[in-house]
């Protein structure tokens, strides 16, 4: 990912030992646990009002309060979800950057079956890790995310430092008309290239929404880029900023935000020290490209509490291991443009066209002719990903099932971040290095939803 500072914090900081907190290899993923009460997430269509003016028809939404409920669940507790397809055509959850065993991920084909209209499907895992994370379907993907489907998780440790106010937004964008109603989702002229923006940017299904928090307090704004094409650079204005997460992961070190560049499906978490005197604002921006735009603002109320970031105890780090990087085996991964044709074949997968390759093959997933997995991997064994973006594009290239650690990219230094999600440059090489620690076939894929369903796609299988 590019990171962009002028106060130059990106120096590779020193932190071994933090990583690998010594939790067992295997088994972790795949205890029998007693399920708790599921939480009902009922899909189905509504209208929304989006724009502000006209109700929106065929939005896709969990539940029909609009916007997807915020999922709160705690680290190292049980979780358990019944989905309920209200929808006409079928879909799956898929539980973004959660670590979970593989019947749970919510691939169809690779994981589980389609869930067919008003069939239900029952979902239950302990998430081993705290921070932030979301949730969407793998099925009809671009449209269904496209029209709604994209909620926030966050999984709380209790033993977080206190903040004042937490805020939680949820990012993405609309294809709309003039007339507010959803336009095509695509046009293959910008699937071939950066992707097809929406027309409508919204916060939390808002535009532009205004939060209070507590002046001279610490809020934590927890931000899930959660559209299916656009990536942004994030900016505050007004307030002191300082990133305390990326991808649901503790950074491992803090440092102040100037400008800070995220792909779809990744996430930032922010300390925000708010400006003392009631009324100020704090604003939240995307300032990628020519059209600088404000997501979000925070005001400032009551009376200072006069709280200093430098307070805050740091985050626990999650027990993610580290890879042993004398023995791991290296995986080639080149993202390339592919002219193979292709066709539209399954209810959930490709959109009939192939622009992308993964190590030149092209493959859209959540369809029944699976490709053969791009590598085999040995349950417990460390591995580094060797990418290479041979694309003049952006891609936020995404992992099942395991998180990795940035461990060094052509574009300079880099905090070694753990993520389940890299935005890779164009012509930048980057090594990611994981244990194989997860069994199961694991999708890798772009998150640009539109390159995903046209090639950029492939899986690994860990035995
Ligand atoms: Cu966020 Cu394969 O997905
Ligand atoms: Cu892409």
């Amino acid at each position: 990912m590019a990171i962009l500072t002028r106060r130059n914090l990106l120096k590779a900081s020193a932190v071994a030992g933090v990583y690998g907190v010594g939790l067992g290899v295997a088994g972790r993923f795949n205890r029998a646990e007693a399920a708790p009460e599921p939480r009902l997430l009922k899909t189905q269509t509504i209208q929304a009002n989006i724009t502000g003016t006209e109700m929106t028809r065929d939005v896709m939404t969990y539940g029909s309060d609009g916007m997807p409920p915020v999922l709160r669940l705690r680290q190292g507790e049980p979780f358990a979800a019944r989905l309920i397809n209200g929808l006409a055509e079928p879909t799956t959850i898929h539980w973004h950057g959660l670590r979970l065993p593989n019947a749970m991920d919510g691939v169809p084909f690779l994981t589980q079956p389609y869930v067919y209209t008003d069939e239900i499907f029952d979902y239950a895992f302990t998430p081993p890790d705290a921070g932030t994370f979301w949730y969407h379907p793998h099925c009809n993907t671009l449209v269904q995310m496209g029209h709604g489907m994209t909620g926030v998780i966050v999984v709380d440790n209790p033993k977080d430092p206190q903040f004042d106010a937490e805020i939680v937004v949820n990012l993405r964008d609309w294809r709309l008309g003039g007339d507010g109603q959803f336009i095509a989702q695509y046009r293959p002229r910008d699937t071939a290239k950066a992707g097809t923006y929406g027309t409508v940017r919204s916060a939390n299904w808002q535009l532009e929404p205004h939060y209070d928090a507590p002046a001279g307090g610490l809020v934590r704004l927890r931000l899930a880029i959660t559209d299916v094409t656009r990536i942004y650079s994030f900016k505050v204005e007004g307030g002191e900023a300082t990133v305390i997460a990326i991808d649901g992961n503790p950074v491992p070190k803090r440092f102040p935000l100037d400008v800070l560049q995220l792909g779809p499906g990744q996430r930032l978490e922010l300390a925000i020290r708010m400006p003392d005197s009631e009324g100020a604002m704090v604003s939240i921006e995307d300032i990628h490209g020519t059209n600088p735009t404000v997501l979000t603002k925070l005001r400032a109320v009551g009376s200072s509490l006069k709280r200093n970031v430098g307070d805050l105890a740091p985050l626990a780090f999650n027990p993610v291991q580290k890879a042993d990087l004398g023995s791991a085996e290296h995986i080639p991964v080149i993202l390339s443009a592919s002219a193979e044709n292709a066709t539209a074949d399954s209810i959930c997968g490709s959109l009939g066209y192939n622009f992308w390759a993964i190590n030149k093959v092209p493959w859209s997933g959540d369809k029944p002719d699976r490709t053969a997995p791009m590598a085999e991997l040995k349950l417990g064994k460390s591995y580094v990903f060797d990418m290479e973006n041979l694309t003049p594009h952006s891609h936020p290239i995404h992992l099942h099932g395991m998180s990795f650690t940035v461990l060094s990219s052509t574009t300079g230094a880099v905090q070694p971040f753990v993520s389940d999600t890299y935005l890779i440059q164009p012509n930048e090489k980057v090594q990611l290095g994981f244990v194989a620690d997860n069994l199961g076939d694991w999708l890798l894929h772009c998150h640009i939803i539109e390159h995903q369903e046209t090639g950029m796609t492939s899986y690994l299988r860990v035995v």
